[in-house]
């Protein structure tokens, strides 16, 4: 073969560049389980779509000796690439290079790719595995951090942001991953905190490991940063592909549409005898999930945190849908901080990606107590409130069981621009639950009562015939119709249809100010 010095020497420089923190350094990464830097793009990307950028970038430090260490490409691999034929744009952080630590040159590398990705509309996924700051090069690290902290919050909103956590993130670093739509952890490898567990004690004096501080269980249960957890570094990935497969490439587009063999018109008598007969008996809201949309798949986000509320995507008819449903079997499906901070971040994805909400109620209330009323549930309830109030997607509501109160309101109600509201005849939409209503109106006869429980049960069941059903607000307009709980798939796929080109705003303005 033809041999050409000028090619021989790119080459040469290339597999300079691909090598990372070399053999030994690779070797060592590997036996703790991990995949370079590449191999986990080679993994993420359509086989052969990557297009690296910056492999020739070095870091221009001298100090403590980093004129001696350079690694062409540094600690990061940026560039494109496709899911599934659509573009994305990655970078990958490489741990073998200076323990992936972010240099001057590592966040440009990151913050070009960043301006690409907006410009030309497309999804930002980063692969973090970084010992933060590159110590060495102190301010100027700091300063690459925060250029890319600006470009996460500038994108926000416009281009989905991917972050999967592969490694150590720890300090200020953990704000880039905060910062983008949806973070997802490997199992015992990854962890992210603000102070290691040294600084904890230090300052604290408290004995804590790397995973009972920032582990992925931690943040996918407790802390609720994190929104989907891999076994291994190879799930993580086909979460994200599979996340990506649910989102448009920017906010100007649909997401993309999956043929489905599933019946638009299918029903599925299960439906009808889900609502158990005892009003307070649960039942699995997932449940009703799976039998209504296309292939009974739903991809649940967070499903370890506040488990009393159930978010996540789905298709109905081949469209993407974003699922906010209150779940019964959890705290009877009651409306927490945590719940509320839960579905508000969802339903802001999904109407910042015109991504249709389809949202399933049964609700007893907000959760009383001193503990949730001074941790701020009058602000974190708001936080629900404002979120539905002012997305402008499809909103579509199934009302099953109970819809009482406040939380009434806030699950997607007519009155916040709910578009077509649904109950089935097991609805029961009051102010509260007969129980708890008889005990404030009819305090007085209760009292004089003789036998004041058989007189509570009488005047509670006076109170459901009255007012425990969907009528009294279909009556009203409030509830667009009642319907046959077999028909829900069928209905919520015409009604998808219907909405599908829905034109609605808000009043202009710098941006609303939300409860934060
Ligand atoms: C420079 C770093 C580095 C860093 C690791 N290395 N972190 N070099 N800057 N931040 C180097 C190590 O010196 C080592 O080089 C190599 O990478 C591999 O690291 P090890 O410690 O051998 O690996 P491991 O045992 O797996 O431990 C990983 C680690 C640890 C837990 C991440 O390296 C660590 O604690 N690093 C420091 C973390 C930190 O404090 N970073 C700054 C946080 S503040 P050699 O050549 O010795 O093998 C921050 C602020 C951001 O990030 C603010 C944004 C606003």
């Amino acid at each position: 073969m033809e041999t050409n010095p000028l090619i021989d020497q790119l080459e040469e420089k290339r597999a300079a560049s691909h090598a990372g923190g070399g053999k030994d350094r690779v070797a060592a990464h590997r036996a703790k389980g991990r995949h370079t830097a590449y191999e986990r793009l080679d993994i993420l990307l359509d086989p052969g779509s990557f297009r690296e950028l910056d492999a020739f970038v070095e870091h221009r430090s001298g100090n403590f000796g980093l004129d001696k260490q350079k690694f062409p490409g540094d600690s990061v691999v940026t560039g494109w690439g496709t899911i599934d034929g659509r573009l994305v744009y990655v970078y990958s952080q490489d741990f073998t290079v200076l323990g992936g630590s972010l240099s001057e040159v590592h966040a440009q590398k990151i913050c070009k790719i960043m301006e690409m990705a907006m410009k030309n509309g497309a999804p930002m996924i980063g692969l973090n595995d970084s010992g933060g700051a590159r110590i060495q090069e102190g301010v100027e690290s700091l300063a690459g951090y925060a250029d890319i902290f600006l470009r996460n919050t500038l994108a926000s909103g416009v281009i989905p942001q991917i972050s999967v956590i592969m490694g150590p993130c720890a300090g200020g670093a953990v704000y880039s991953p905060a910062l983008t739509d949806f973070i997802i952890m490997v199992r015992d490898t990854s962890y992210m905190f603000i102070t290691g567990p040294n600084v904890v004690k230090q300052v604290l004096n408290e004995d804590v490991t790397y995973e009972d501080l920032g582990g992925a269980s931690v943040h996918a249960a407790k802390s609720g940063v994190c929104h989907l957890v891999a076994d291994d570094e190879t799930q993580s990935l086909m979460l994200v592909r599979e996340l990506i497969s649910y989102l448009p490439q920017n906010n100007m587009e649909d997401a993309p549409y999956f043929a489905t063999t599933d019946d638009p018109l299918r029903s599925d008598s299960a439906l009808l005898s889900i609502v158990p007969e005892n009003p307070n008996k649960p039942y699995d809201m997932k449940e009703v999930i799976e039998k209504v949309v296309d292939e009974g798949y739903f991809f649940e986000i967070q499903p370890d945190y506040a488990a009393n509320i159930v978010v996540g995507f789905a298709r109905l008819g081949g469209h993407a849908i974003g699922i906010v449903a209150n779940q019964p079997m959890v705290l009877a499906g009651v409306l927490d901080i945590k719940a509320s901070e839960k579905a508000a971040r969802f339903i802001r994805t999904c109407d910042a990606f015109n991504i249709p909400l389809v949202t399933f109620v049964d609700v007893p209330g907000y959760l009383p107590g001193t503990d949730q009323e001074h941790a701020g549930i009058i602000r974190s309830g708001a936080k629900l409130l404002f979120a539905y109030c002012e997305a402008t997607v499809p909103k579509l509501t199934v009302t099953t069981r109970k819809a009482y109160g406040g939380a009434y309101c806030v699950m997607s109600s007519k009155h916040i621009r709910g578009d077509l509201n649904l109950a089935w005849p097991t609805a029961e939409i009051a102010v509260m639950g007969p129980e708890g209503a008889v005990e404030i109106i009819h305090r007085r006869e209760l009292a004089e009562a003789a036998d004041p429980v058989a007189k509570k049960a009488e005047l509670a069941a006076e109170y459901r015939q009255k007012f425990a059903h969907p009528y009294i607000a279909a009556a009203r307009g409030f509830i667009d119709d009642i319907i046959d709980p077999r028909d829900t798939r069928a209905r919520l796929i015409n009604a998808l249809q219907v909405f599908g080109n829905k034109r609605d705003s808000n009043p202009p303005r710098k941006h609303g100010n939300m409860p934060l």
